[in-house]
């Protein structure tokens, strides 16, 4: 199987199978199930949170379990209005609407959907100038999932339309022990439990990082052991991948260490860390910054960001004096 055909086959398809984010899921399961008695769409949703968490995952099993189809795209693949009434007038009543960065969407899409989310309905404009006149298409009842890495971007109108507001955590080392588990045996590959451990210990609160992990040391485990994974090749092989003990990769030492060589430390600004090390402030804002910040090696300031003393320690370098 491809890689992301095996991505795709690690993932649950319904809430019994999903593991962690407890307090969504408690709140999915008894909105999910009220909508089924009345016989109506499900309200709104909007998940956000870091990326590889599972928003993607989730949108499809509420899907699942209300038994009705799914559509999904993202924001920035919508790019005129048209596209978006496109996709609204082809659902299925009851069906899930899942865009992925929502927050991306385009300012003249996004008010497209503000009658369809409140309503179902449809604005529609005909003819030009002083004969032109609005009218109004039904459109079937949906449920719209949006997912976002960070809710703080949406528009207040469009975060007001959504009924229910998930944020989604990072997990903990037992929720990705227990994944790296199911995994190993989706995937037929035999695993010892400190091994599960070590993998879910250095994913960075992220399934999608455990799956991908795993799969690298399976691979390794194959070639240089008899293919099971055991702590002392899961170890070796997160070694050569440059993967340390809490899960920090190449480009999180780069930007600790640039902070710290550089700017004594911080406070530094986003932009500057970002051209500092050649990556797009985005991407650090989104991908690396949100994990650094949760494990206290990080800190914010109006100043900037700062390097605490729990990151020197871990990276071995000594603290300046005038902290
Ligand atoms: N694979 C990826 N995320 C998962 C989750 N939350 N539960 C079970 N398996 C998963």
């Amino acid at each position: 199987m491809e890689d992301q055909a095996v991505e795709f086959s690690l993932r649950p398809r319904y809430l019994a199978e999903y593991i962690g984010q407890s307090q969504a899921k408690e709140n999915l399961k008894v909105y999910i199930e009220a909508a089924k008695l009345r016989k109506e769409a499900l309200d709104h949703v909007l998940l956000y949170g870091p990326p590889g968490l599972g928003k993607t995952t989730l949108s499809n099993i509420i899907a699942n379990e209300l038994g009705v189809g799914i559509r999904t795209t993202s924001g920035p693949a919508i790019e005129r209005p048209g596209d978006l009434a496109a996709i609204l007038t082809n659902l299925q009543e009851g069906d899930v609407l899942f865009i992925d960065e929502i927050h991306r969407l385009h300012r003249t899409v996004e008010e497209v959907l503000y009658p369809a989310m409140e309503d179902y309905a449809l604005d529609i404009i005909i003819g030009k100038g002083p004969s032109a006149r609005s009218v109004r298409l039904d459109l079937p009842k949906f449920t719209l999932v949006g997912a976002t890495t960070r809710a703080g971007l949406l528009s207040a109108p469009l975060r007001d339309r959504f009924g229910v507001v998930s944020r989604l955590e990072y997990y903990t080392i037992d929720e990705l022990t227990y994944i790296v588990t199911r995994a190993a045996d989706i995937l037929q590959v035999h695993i010892v439990g400190e091994a599960a451990r070590e993998i879910g210990m250095r994913s960075r609160g992220t399934p999608r990082i455990a799956n991908r992990l795993l799969k690298r040391v399976r691979d390794y485990a194959q070639v240089r052991g008899d293919g099971i994974i055991t702590l002392d090749i899961a170890r070796a092989a997160l070694k050569l991948i440059q993967v340390d003990d809490l899960g920090l990769d190449e480009i999180d030492h780069k930007m600790l260490r640039a902070i710290i060589a550089n700017f004594q430390g911080g406070p530094v600004g986003l932009d500057t860390i970002a051209a500092t090390i050649g990556e797009e402030s985005q991407t650090i804002e989104d991908v690396y910054e949100p994990y650094l910040l949760q494990i206290g090696f990080l800190q914010r300031s109006p100043r900037g960001r700062i390097v605490t003393p729990q990151a020197y320690q871990h990276l071995n370098l000594p603290m300046p004096d005038r902290r």
